[in-house]
Protein backbone atom coordinates (compact mmCIF):
# COMPACT_ATOMS: atom_id res chain seq x y z
CA UNK A 1 0.00 0.00 0.00
CA UNK A 2 1.67 3.25 -1.01
CA UNK A 3 2.40 5.76 1.51
CA UNK A 4 0.24 8.75 2.55
CA UNK A 5 2.93 11.37 2.93
CA UNK A 6 5.04 12.74 0.65
CA UNK A 7 8.88 11.96 1.28
CA UNK A 8 10.37 13.86 3.88
CA UNK A 9 12.75 15.31 2.35
CA UNK A 10 9.84 16.90 -0.09
CA UNK A 11 9.97 20.60 0.01
CA UNK A 12 6.98 22.13 -1.30
CA UNK A 13 7.66 23.99 -4.50
CA UNK A 14 6.67 27.81 -4.14
CA UNK A 15 9.87 29.22 -6.40
CA UNK A 16 11.24 28.48 -9.77
CA UNK A 17 14.37 27.54 -8.15
CA UNK A 18 13.09 24.85 -6.53
CA UNK A 19 11.10 23.66 -9.51
CA UNK A 20 14.84 23.89 -11.68
CA UNK A 21 16.12 21.63 -8.54
CA UNK A 22 13.02 18.90 -8.63
CA UNK A 23 13.01 19.56 -12.80
CA UNK A 24 16.87 18.36 -12.54
CA UNK A 25 16.03 15.49 -10.16
CA UNK A 26 13.35 14.15 -12.00
CA UNK A 27 15.27 14.44 -15.75
CA UNK A 28 17.76 12.01 -13.68
CA UNK A 29 15.15 9.65 -12.35
CA UNK A 30 13.13 9.08 -15.81
CA UNK A 31 16.68 8.85 -18.05
CA UNK A 32 17.35 6.02 -15.10
CA UNK A 33 14.54 4.23 -14.81
CA UNK A 34 13.78 4.23 -19.05
CA UNK A 35 17.52 4.09 -20.32
CA UNK A 36 17.33 4.12 -24.15
CA UNK A 37 13.88 2.64 -24.00
CA UNK A 38 10.18 4.71 -25.44
CA UNK A 39 7.57 5.86 -23.38
CA UNK A 40 3.88 6.56 -24.53
CA UNK A 41 1.95 9.63 -23.02
CA UNK A 42 -1.84 10.61 -23.65
CA UNK A 43 -1.20 14.25 -23.94
CA UNK A 44 -4.54 16.31 -23.80
CA UNK A 45 -3.52 19.66 -23.08
CA UNK A 46 -4.02 19.79 -19.72
CA UNK A 47 -1.65 20.79 -16.83
CA UNK A 48 -0.79 17.62 -15.60
CA UNK A 49 -0.40 15.66 -19.08
CA UNK A 50 1.24 18.60 -20.50
CA UNK A 51 3.63 19.45 -17.82
CA UNK A 52 4.62 15.18 -18.21
CA UNK A 53 5.30 15.59 -21.60
CA UNK A 54 7.37 18.73 -21.19
CA UNK A 55 9.68 17.18 -18.47
CA UNK A 56 9.22 13.94 -20.27
CA UNK A 57 11.04 15.88 -23.87
CA UNK A 58 13.66 17.30 -21.70
CA UNK A 59 14.88 13.93 -20.11
CA UNK A 60 14.53 11.59 -23.02
CA UNK A 61 13.65 13.74 -26.30
CA UNK A 62 12.20 12.09 -29.05
CA UNK A 63 12.31 8.63 -27.17
CA UNK A 64 8.79 9.95 -25.78
CA UNK A 65 5.26 9.31 -28.04
CA UNK A 66 2.77 11.79 -27.41
CA UNK A 67 -0.84 10.51 -28.53
CA UNK A 68 -3.22 13.68 -28.82
CA UNK A 69 -6.23 12.79 -29.47
CA UNK A 70 -9.29 14.98 -30.42
CA UNK A 71 -11.93 13.87 -29.29
CA UNK A 72 -14.02 16.38 -30.95
CA UNK A 73 -15.09 18.07 -27.84
CA UNK A 74 -12.55 20.49 -27.02
CA UNK A 75 -12.38 23.93 -26.84
CA UNK A 76 -11.76 26.56 -29.67
CA UNK A 77 -7.85 26.08 -30.23
CA UNK A 78 -6.85 23.95 -27.78
CA UNK A 79 -5.69 20.67 -30.72
CA UNK A 80 -3.77 23.64 -32.54
CA UNK A 81 -2.41 24.88 -28.95
CA UNK A 82 -1.02 21.38 -28.46
CA UNK A 83 0.21 20.83 -31.90
CA UNK A 84 2.19 24.36 -32.01
CA UNK A 85 3.83 23.82 -28.33
CA UNK A 86 4.98 20.69 -28.44
CA UNK A 87 5.76 19.34 -32.18
CA UNK A 88 6.61 22.63 -33.56
CA UNK A 89 8.03 24.28 -30.80
CA UNK A 90 9.46 21.02 -28.29
CA UNK A 91 9.98 19.01 -31.52
CA UNK A 92 8.09 16.41 -30.24
CA UNK A 93 7.21 12.81 -31.13
CA UNK A 94 3.70 13.80 -31.78
CA UNK A 95 1.02 11.61 -33.00
CA UNK A 96 -2.53 13.50 -34.13
CA UNK A 97 -5.61 11.79 -34.17
CA UNK A 98 -8.59 13.28 -35.34
CA UNK A 99 -11.30 11.16 -33.49
CA UNK A 100 -14.01 13.90 -33.80
CA UNK A 101 -16.41 12.07 -36.31
CA UNK A 102 -15.91 8.70 -34.08
CA UNK A 103 -17.09 10.19 -30.90
CA UNK A 104 -19.71 11.90 -32.34
CA UNK A 105 -21.15 9.26 -34.14
CA UNK A 106 -21.42 7.02 -31.56
CA UNK A 107 -23.02 9.84 -28.56
CA UNK A 108 -25.26 10.71 -31.75
CA UNK A 109 -28.92 10.19 -30.04
CA UNK A 110 -27.48 9.41 -26.75
CA UNK A 111 -29.31 12.22 -23.61
CA UNK A 112 -28.19 10.65 -20.64
CA UNK A 113 -25.28 12.72 -18.99
CA UNK A 114 -23.93 9.51 -17.18
CA UNK A 115 -23.71 7.14 -20.10
CA UNK A 116 -22.69 10.23 -22.80
CA UNK A 117 -19.83 10.48 -19.84
CA UNK A 118 -19.04 6.52 -20.14
CA UNK A 119 -19.26 6.70 -24.54
CA UNK A 120 -16.52 9.59 -24.29
CA UNK A 121 -14.16 7.41 -21.91
CA UNK A 122 -14.71 4.23 -23.37
CA UNK A 123 -14.24 5.54 -27.42
CA UNK A 124 -11.02 7.56 -25.52
CA UNK A 125 -9.34 4.43 -24.23
CA UNK A 126 -10.61 2.69 -27.62
CA UNK A 127 -8.53 4.93 -29.63
CA UNK A 128 -5.84 5.47 -27.56
CA UNK A 129 -4.70 1.43 -27.45
CA UNK A 130 -5.50 1.24 -31.16
CA UNK A 131 -2.62 4.00 -31.29
CA UNK A 132 -0.59 2.07 -29.16
CA UNK A 133 -0.82 -1.09 -30.50
CA UNK A 134 0.65 0.21 -33.97
CA UNK A 135 3.73 1.37 -31.95
CA UNK A 136 7.00 -1.00 -31.84
CA UNK A 137 9.07 -1.59 -28.88
CA UNK A 138 7.30 0.81 -26.10
CA UNK A 139 7.69 -0.55 -22.70
CA UNK A 140 6.71 2.68 -20.24
CA UNK A 141 3.83 4.67 -19.84
CA UNK A 142 3.78 7.97 -18.52
CA UNK A 143 0.67 9.45 -17.06
CA UNK A 144 0.45 12.73 -15.00
CA UNK A 145 -0.43 11.37 -11.97
CA UNK A 146 -0.49 14.22 -9.00
CA UNK A 147 -0.67 13.33 -5.39
CA UNK A 148 -4.69 14.47 -5.17
CA UNK A 149 -5.54 11.38 -7.20
CA UNK A 150 -3.16 9.40 -5.30
CA UNK A 151 -5.12 10.33 -1.89
CA UNK A 152 -8.36 10.44 -3.46
CA UNK A 153 -7.93 6.69 -4.73
CA UNK A 154 -6.79 5.86 -1.16
CA UNK A 155 -9.28 7.28 0.24
CA UNK A 156 -11.69 5.34 -1.91
CA UNK A 157 -13.44 9.03 -3.36
CA UNK A 158 -12.70 8.18 -6.69
CA UNK A 159 -11.12 5.66 -8.68
CA UNK A 160 -7.31 6.51 -9.93
CA UNK A 161 -8.83 8.21 -13.08
CA UNK A 162 -5.12 7.56 -14.76
CA UNK A 163 -4.41 4.02 -13.39
CA UNK A 164 -4.69 1.31 -15.98
CA UNK A 165 -7.97 1.08 -18.09
CA UNK A 166 -6.03 0.02 -21.07
CA UNK A 167 -7.08 -3.39 -22.53
CA UNK A 168 -5.03 -6.58 -20.57
CA UNK A 169 -2.90 -6.94 -24.26
CA UNK A 170 -1.10 -3.29 -23.22
CA UNK A 171 1.16 -3.79 -20.46
CA UNK A 172 3.44 -1.26 -19.51
CA UNK A 173 5.58 0.16 -16.99
CA UNK A 174 4.23 3.33 -15.80
CA UNK A 175 6.25 6.84 -15.41
CA UNK A 176 4.71 9.09 -13.50
CA UNK A 177 6.98 12.36 -12.41
CA UNK A 178 4.30 14.97 -10.92
CA UNK A 179 3.01 11.87 -8.40
CA UNK A 180 4.19 13.74 -5.30
CA UNK A 181 3.28 17.58 -6.47
CA UNK A 182 -0.20 19.08 -5.93
CA UNK A 183 -1.57 20.88 -8.59
CA UNK A 184 -0.08 24.26 -7.99
CA UNK A 185 3.60 22.75 -7.68
CA UNK A 186 2.28 21.03 -11.02
CA UNK A 187 1.84 24.92 -12.35
CA UNK A 188 5.19 26.22 -11.25
CA UNK A 189 7.11 23.29 -12.53
CA UNK A 190 5.01 24.05 -15.79
CA UNK A 191 6.36 27.63 -16.12
CA UNK A 192 9.64 26.42 -15.36
CA UNK A 193 9.85 24.36 -17.89
CA UNK A 194 8.56 26.97 -20.30
CA UNK A 195 5.00 26.24 -21.15
CA UNK A 196 2.54 29.00 -21.46
CA UNK A 197 0.78 30.90 -18.95
CA UNK A 198 -2.37 29.83 -20.87
CA UNK A 199 -1.62 26.19 -20.55
CA UNK A 200 0.05 26.19 -17.07
CA UNK A 201 -2.43 28.40 -15.71
CA UNK A 202 -5.60 27.50 -17.21
CA UNK A 203 -9.48 27.07 -15.62
CA UNK A 204 -10.01 23.58 -14.79
CA UNK A 205 -12.27 21.42 -17.60
CA UNK A 206 -13.50 18.01 -17.35
CA UNK A 207 -12.28 15.07 -18.77
CA UNK A 208 -15.90 14.97 -21.28
CA UNK A 209 -15.12 18.20 -22.33
CA UNK A 210 -17.73 20.07 -24.03
CA UNK A 211 -19.94 17.30 -24.22
CA UNK A 212 -21.13 18.04 -20.91
CA UNK A 213 -21.87 21.21 -21.87
CA UNK A 214 -23.98 20.50 -24.89
CA UNK A 215 -26.77 19.29 -23.20
CA UNK A 216 -29.17 16.35 -23.85
CA UNK A 217 -28.16 14.40 -27.22
CA UNK A 218 -25.04 16.35 -28.71
CA UNK A 219 -25.43 17.53 -32.21
CA UNK A 220 -23.00 19.33 -34.16
CA UNK A 221 -24.66 22.45 -35.00
CA UNK A 222 -25.02 22.92 -31.17
CA UNK A 223 -21.70 21.63 -29.99
CA UNK A 224 -20.52 24.35 -32.51
CA UNK A 225 -22.69 27.26 -30.16
CA UNK A 226 -21.03 25.88 -27.65
CA UNK A 227 -17.59 25.89 -28.43
CA UNK A 228 -18.20 29.67 -30.32
CA UNK A 229 -19.76 31.07 -27.28
CA UNK A 230 -17.45 29.93 -24.92
CA UNK A 231 -14.10 31.03 -26.87
CA UNK A 232 -16.07 34.23 -27.20
CA UNK A 233 -16.91 34.11 -23.21
CA UNK A 234 -13.18 33.81 -22.84
CA UNK A 235 -11.60 36.72 -24.88
CA UNK A 236 -13.87 38.86 -23.25
CA UNK A 237 -12.96 37.44 -19.78
CA UNK A 238 -9.38 37.75 -21.18
CA UNK A 239 -10.03 41.88 -22.29
CA UNK A 240 -11.76 42.93 -19.29
CA UNK A 241 -8.83 41.27 -16.83
CA UNK A 242 -11.00 38.38 -15.54
CA UNK A 243 -9.58 35.66 -16.71
CA UNK A 244 -6.72 34.84 -14.12
CA UNK A 245 -9.29 35.96 -11.50
CA UNK A 246 -12.42 34.30 -11.81
CA UNK A 247 -11.48 30.81 -11.50
CA UNK A 248 -14.10 28.66 -13.70
CA UNK A 249 -16.32 30.24 -16.79
CA UNK A 250 -18.17 28.52 -19.76
CA UNK A 251 -21.24 28.57 -21.60
CA UNK A 252 -23.93 26.04 -21.77
CA UNK A 253 -26.18 25.10 -24.59
CA UNK A 254 -29.95 23.71 -23.57
CA UNK A 255 -31.48 21.26 -26.18
CA UNK A 256 -34.18 23.49 -26.62
CA UNK A 257 -34.97 26.49 -28.63
CA UNK A 258 -37.49 30.08 -27.97
CA UNK A 259 -38.87 32.28 -30.46
CA UNK A 260 -36.95 35.72 -31.20
CA UNK A 261 -36.66 38.12 -33.93
CA UNK A 262 -33.48 38.37 -36.32
CA UNK A 263 -33.58 40.56 -38.85
CA UNK A 264 -37.46 41.42 -38.94
CA UNK A 265 -37.94 37.67 -38.64
CA UNK A 266 -38.86 35.49 -36.09
CA UNK A 267 -36.68 32.56 -35.26
CA UNK A 268 -36.48 29.66 -33.33
CA UNK A 269 -33.29 29.34 -32.29
CA UNK A 270 -31.09 28.47 -28.55
CA UNK A 271 -30.44 30.14 -25.57
CA UNK A 272 -26.53 29.96 -24.45
CA UNK A 273 -26.18 30.24 -20.71
CA UNK A 274 -22.97 31.31 -19.42
CA UNK A 275 -21.66 30.39 -15.57
CA UNK A 276 -18.92 31.93 -14.08
CA UNK A 277 -18.39 30.46 -10.57
CA UNK A 278 -15.21 31.13 -7.83
CA UNK A 279 -14.33 28.47 -5.38
CA UNK A 280 -11.36 26.75 -3.54
CA UNK A 281 -11.94 23.31 -3.80
CA UNK A 282 -15.37 22.74 -6.10
CA UNK A 283 -17.31 21.36 -3.45
CA UNK A 284 -19.19 25.01 -2.98
CA UNK A 285 -19.19 27.90 -5.30
CA UNK A 286 -20.61 31.57 -5.02
CA UNK A 287 -21.36 33.47 -8.52
CA UNK A 288 -19.12 35.80 -9.96
CA UNK A 289 -20.57 39.39 -9.86
CA UNK A 290 -19.74 39.88 -13.90
CA UNK A 291 -20.54 44.18 -14.26
CA UNK A 292 -23.55 44.28 -16.20
CA UNK A 293 -22.11 46.24 -18.81
CA UNK A 294 -19.74 43.39 -19.92
CA UNK A 295 -22.66 40.91 -19.62
CA UNK A 296 -24.40 43.18 -22.09
CA UNK A 297 -21.20 43.39 -24.38
CA UNK A 298 -21.11 39.15 -24.41
CA UNK A 299 -24.96 38.84 -25.08
CA UNK A 300 -24.54 41.21 -28.07
CA UNK A 301 -21.31 39.18 -29.62
CA UNK A 302 -23.13 35.82 -29.22
CA UNK A 303 -26.33 36.79 -31.10
CA UNK A 304 -24.56 38.14 -33.39
CA UNK A 305 -21.76 35.94 -34.26
CA UNK A 306 -23.11 32.12 -32.97
CA UNK A 307 -25.18 30.46 -35.29
CA UNK A 308 -28.47 29.62 -34.20
CA UNK A 309 -28.62 31.37 -30.58
CA UNK A 310 -30.77 34.27 -30.09
CA UNK A 311 -30.69 34.62 -26.27
CA UNK A 312 -28.11 35.13 -23.41
CA UNK A 313 -28.66 34.43 -19.43
CA UNK A 314 -26.51 34.40 -16.57
CA UNK A 315 -26.78 31.58 -14.18
CA UNK A 316 -26.92 32.75 -10.98
CA UNK A 317 -27.04 29.90 -8.64
CA UNK A 318 -24.38 29.12 -6.17
CA UNK A 319 -22.88 25.30 -5.05
CA UNK A 320 -25.29 24.21 -3.58
CA UNK A 321 -27.95 24.03 -5.32
CA UNK A 322 -26.50 24.37 -8.45
CA UNK A 323 -23.46 22.28 -9.11
CA UNK A 324 -20.83 24.17 -11.87
CA UNK A 325 -21.51 21.92 -14.72
CA UNK A 326 -24.86 21.46 -15.79
CA UNK A 327 -24.35 18.15 -18.22
P1 LIG B 1 -19.62 20.00 -10.44
O1 LIG B 1 -20.37 20.17 -11.73
O2 LIG B 1 -19.75 18.62 -9.87
O3 LIG B 1 -18.08 20.15 -10.84
O4 LIG B 1 -19.94 21.06 -9.44
C1 LIG B 1 -17.03 20.38 -9.94
C2 LIG B 1 -15.77 20.63 -10.73
O5 LIG B 1 -15.32 19.43 -11.38
C3 LIG B 1 -15.16 19.65 -12.77
N1 LIG B 1 -15.50 18.41 -13.47
C4 LIG B 1 -14.59 17.52 -13.92
N2 LIG B 1 -13.25 17.55 -13.90
N3 LIG B 1 -13.22 15.47 -15.03
C5 LIG B 1 -12.57 16.50 -14.46
O6 LIG B 1 -11.34 16.52 -14.46
C6 LIG B 1 -14.56 15.38 -15.09
O7 LIG B 1 -15.12 14.43 -15.61
C7 LIG B 1 -15.28 16.47 -14.50
N4 LIG B 1 -16.60 16.73 -14.37
C8 LIG B 1 -16.72 17.92 -13.72
C9 LIG B 1 -16.10 20.79 -13.08
O8 LIG B 1 -15.73 21.46 -14.29
C10 LIG B 1 -15.93 21.64 -11.86
O9 LIG B 1 -14.75 22.41 -11.93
Amino acid sequence: MPVLVRPDSMERITAPALAEKFIAEQIADIRAQVGDKKVLLALSGGVDSSVVAALLIKAIGRQLVCVHVNHGLLRKGEPEQVIRVFKDEMDANLIYVDAADRFLDKLAGVSDPETKRKIIGNEFIEVFAEEARKLEDIEFLAQGTIWPDILESERGIKAHHNAGGLPDDLKFELVEPVRILFKDEVRIVGKALGLPDNMVFRQPFPGPGLGVRCLGAITRDRLEAVRESDAILREEFAGAGLAGKVWQYFTIVPDFKSVGIKDGRRCDEWPVILRAVNTRDAMTATVENVPFDLLQRITDRITHEVRGVNRVLYDLTPKPTGTIEWE
